[in-house]
């Protein structure tokens, strides 16, 4: 073997052995560095006669250019090395359990919708939905309340600016439009809820221009009044995590429903700033309900004289009020953080009915 054959055997191996980049990088300095072996090497060119330059050019250049080459692929190699060590050194375990962070919060509007949703699922209902935008059709005329009903006054109704035909889009007041919806769309049995944002021109500590109601729809052949009285009954023993409530029916009127009842819950507040059910001397009023209207039920398509069934309609918003004791409405919807971080919810605490809905 030739000197500069063993030259370039000896370069290379010390290439291939050197263990991290500063290694690499010393071979390089003593090969190819100013005073570097093949620069040396190099160096002699200019000493030699043409036809010696003329054969050793090549030879040199070909052993710089091989260990340039083998250089730059061992620098690639060491950095894949370096790569997959610190992968190994700093793998995650992502079975570990999640520290919640701490910033930001569930609105409590949102913790009791997905609460509401979570007991109403368990009792067989799904969540059906329509849009703030309703035609005045859905929200009115199609609920038994034709255009001159005086019922419409009940309503302070936002409207919206008229259509070329002159109809005028209304934001709902009501979450009762979903019912129209459903029927319109789905053939009984039907159980639905329907939670969801409603305006109305009012505006005091408890009353919000944009408020949240939550809806129930239930139609069948033999529906009846006892059902709907079990069905808010057992909401609210599981709303208000109780073993026992007491409800109250009080006649009432809605165009929609006949005959329209309203609920009131039994309750104690006779000690200030608290609230407390199932006894005690006052009554919580829950809302309107009542029967479908025959007439609702035959504008909407479905068969009066086979099925009937109950609607009710409660204030998602009034239920968080009571449930976590927020005295106003009106901070629900300021967006102040120091608020929302006192009643908000971590994000980590979805409401199930097993794990318990608020904790
Ligand atoms: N939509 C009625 C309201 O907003 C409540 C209601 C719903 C009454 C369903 C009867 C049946 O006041």
């Amino acid at each position: 073997m030739s000197a500069l054959q063993s030259l370039e055997t000896e370069i290379l191996a010390a290439i291939g052995a050197a263990a991290d980049e500063s290694a690499l990088d010393a071979v390089r300095v003593a090969a190819l560095g100013k005073k570097g072996s093949i620069s040396d090497l190099l160096k002699t060119l200019g000493g030699m006669t043409a036809a010696e330059r003329k054969e050793n050019g090549p030879l040199f250049n070909g052993v710089r250019d091989r260990v340039s080459e083998a250089i730059a692929q061992r620098k690639r190699a060491l950095a894949d090395l370096a790569l997959d060590a610190r992968l190994n050194l700093e793998r995650v375990d992502v079975t570990l359990p999640a520290r919640p962070l701490a910033q930001g919060t569930v609105h409590p509007i949102s913790q009791v919708l997905d609460e509401v949703t979570a007991i109403f699922a368990d009792l067989g209902f799904a969540v059906a939905e329509g849009p703030d935008v309703e035609y005045d059709d859905y929200n009115f005329t199609k609920l038994n309340i034709p255009p001159d009903h005086p019922a419409r006054q009940m309503h302070d109704t936002f409207y919206l600016a008229p259509q070329a035909d002159g109809a005028r889009h209304v934001l709902r007041t009501h979450t009762s439009p979903v019912q129209v919806r459903t029927m319109l769309t789905q053939k009984p049995p039907i159980r639905v809820i329907a939670p969801g944002r409603t305006y109305r021109v009012d505006n005091d500590a408890t009353h919000s221009p944009m408020f949240h109601q939550i809806e129930a729809l239930v139609i069948d052949e033999n529906t009846h009044l006892g059902h709907l009285k079990w069905v808010v009954e057992e909401f609210c023993k599981a709303f208000f995590e109780i073993e026992s409530v007491e409800l109250r029916g009080r006649p009432s009127f809605f165009p929609f429903t006949e005959p329209s009842v309203e609920w009131d819950l039994r309750c104690d507040r006779s000690v200030a700033g608290r609230i407390e059910f199932g006894r005690g001397n006052d009554w919580l009023e829950l809302g309107g309900s009542g029967m479908v209207h025959p007439n609702v039920l035959a504008m909407c398509g479905v068969d009066a004289s086979r099925y009937q069934g109950f609607a009710f309609g409660l204030g998602l918003d009034r239920l968080a009020m009571l449930k976590y004791g927020a005295p106003d409405l009106r901070p629900f919807f300021d967006g102040d953080l120091r608020w929302l971080k006192h009643f908000g919810f971590t994000a980590f605490d979805v409401p199930t009915l097993d794990a318990g809905l608020s904790r």
